[in-house]
């Protein structure tokens, strides 16, 4: 994830204007998961052929992987829809620099395709983040494990291969793109290899999909145990990406924050499980259909919800501070403790000036409703945080000015135009 200044200059200074207190009413279609997209476009460095790759959201996220892949001589053809072809047969590079992961951590995840297929591959080390120190050292340790000569030299990770050799790999904690990483690498050693302890996000089993529709061999997608069986080479093919359960949960939140009606469509309700049993705790009306989710909270204020962030099928930390912004109005005490990322707590002295009543306790947020928070001009280096100051902009008496929005554009799509469309008044100007 993205950490340091964005990469495109002038949308860095671009701000959100919210003016507060709009009830949201209305239907919001979500796009393909960025987690999920990030993954999949360093699986194609892993085909010999092409891969197609159809919901891909436009995202900040999205354009940096797509710059990354174009220059190691990768062959991107992206039409109007966001279908994208990549054709990874040309490839001349095989580094990751340090420009293009500073802009986005999730660069490190071309590492295990590069090393596994063309048994060279140099990333900039991705270094600390507004969130965390997040470490890389599972991932690097698994590719040892797996016979790669892997080396930290002047801030890079340089891996050597000559072909990888199935491993059991037991994970010492649960890594999303640490699992994806080794799972890609994994693909085309020679052997089996297992991983223990692995990432059951419905990221990781998207990435897992594309890769066996691709001709690789992985079972137990989903469980903490991945069985990987190598194989000689990966072919095309044609992959749809899954929705974006952090972004649904996100205009799920607008909705009931706002004491509206809103209904999320292109979704799947199994993934929002987490998420939708807080709402209803806060006292939404939830109904789910095949691929929408709808909360009903007219005529509601919340109430305070307490949770504990934990890797899936727990409550996801990517939606921790959108709910420490419905804490900040809803009624009586609430307790958010994140338990993945060491310091995730951005918005928090945001949110204070525009009037929440929160108390930091170590990895604890405590929570007393406030009737009413008031718009101010406030900003945050970090994507989810950023997201929650919308939310708070949304409830907020007066104008709340969110800038530094490049973070925002790095994992929602258009978003000032999706709540726009569901009654929020809201838009973007330059700072
Ligand atoms: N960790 C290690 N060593 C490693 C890797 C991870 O100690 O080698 C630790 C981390 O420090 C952290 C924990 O393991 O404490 C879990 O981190 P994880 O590796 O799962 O995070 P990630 O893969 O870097 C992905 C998402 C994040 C999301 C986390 C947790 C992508 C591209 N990013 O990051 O998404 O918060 O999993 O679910 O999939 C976001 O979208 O806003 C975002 C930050």
């Amino acid at each position: 994830m993205g950490c340091v200044a964005g990469s495109a200059a002038g949308l860095i200074l671009d701000a959100l204007l919210i003016n507060g207190g709009k009830r949201l009413e209305g239907e919001v279609r979500i796009s393909g998961a960025k987690n999920a997209a990030l993954p999949i476009l360093a699986a194609t460095l892993l085909a010999d052929e092409p891969v197609r790759l159809a919901n891909i959201p436009r995202l900040n996220d999205v354009t940096t992987s797509i710059e990354l892949l174009g220059r190691m001589g990768v062959r991107v053809t992206v039409d109007e829809t966001m279908s994208i072809e990549v054709d990874s047969t040309t490839i001349t590079e095989f580094e990751a620099p340090y420009d293009l992961v500073k802009t986005m951590r999730a660069s490190i995840l071309v590492l295990g395709p590069m090393l596994a297929r063309h048994g060279k591959a140099d990333v900039s080390l991705p270094g600390g983040c507004a969130i965390g120190s997040r470490p890389v050292n599972i991932h690097v340790e698994g590719l040892r494990a797996m016979g790669a000569d892997v080396e930290i030299d002047n801030g890079y990770i340089r891996a050597r291969a000559t072909r990888l050799r199935g491993a059991r790999l037991v994970l010492e904690t649960v890594t999303v793109t640490g699992t994806e990483n080794l799972v890609m690498a994994a693909t085309l050693a020679d052997g089996q290899t297992v991983i223990e302890n692995a990432a059951r996000e419905p990221e990781v089993v998207d990435l897992i999909d594309c890769l066996n529709s691709m001709g690789a061999r992985i079972t137990g997608a989903g469980t903490d145990t991945l069985v990987i069986d190598g194989v000689e080479r990966l072919h095309g093919t044609d992959y749809r990406v899954l929705p974006d359960r952090i972004e649904a949960g996100t205009y799920l939140v607008a909705g009931v924050i706002t004491g509206g009606l809103v209904r999320v469509r292109d979704v799947r309700p199994e993934h929002l499980e987490a998420i939708l049993a807080k709402l209803r705790e806060a006292g939404a009306t939830v109904n789910t259909g095949d691929d929408w989710v709808e909360v009903d909270m007219r005529g509601k204020v919340p109430k305070a919800v307490s949770l504990r962030t934990a890797p899936y099928p727990a409550f996801p930390t990517d939606m921790q501070a959108q709910f420490s912004a419905l804490n900040a109005v809803a009624d009586g005490t609430g307790t958010i403790t994140e338990t993945i990322f060491e310091n995730r707590f951005m918005h928090v002295l945001e949110m204070q000036r525009m009037g929440a009543d929160f108390r930091l306790e170590g990895n604890t947020v405590i929570s007393q409703g406030v009737k009413q928070l008031t718009g101010a001009p406030v900003m945050a280096t970090d994507l989810r945080a950023s997201a929650s100051l919308v939310l708070a902009g949304l409830v907020a008496d007066g104008e709340t000015r969110v800038q530094r929005i490049y973070h925002i554009d790095r994992g929602y799509e258009r978003i000032e135009e999706k709540l726009g469309l569901i009654g929020a008044d809201i838009r973007r100007v330059s700072d």
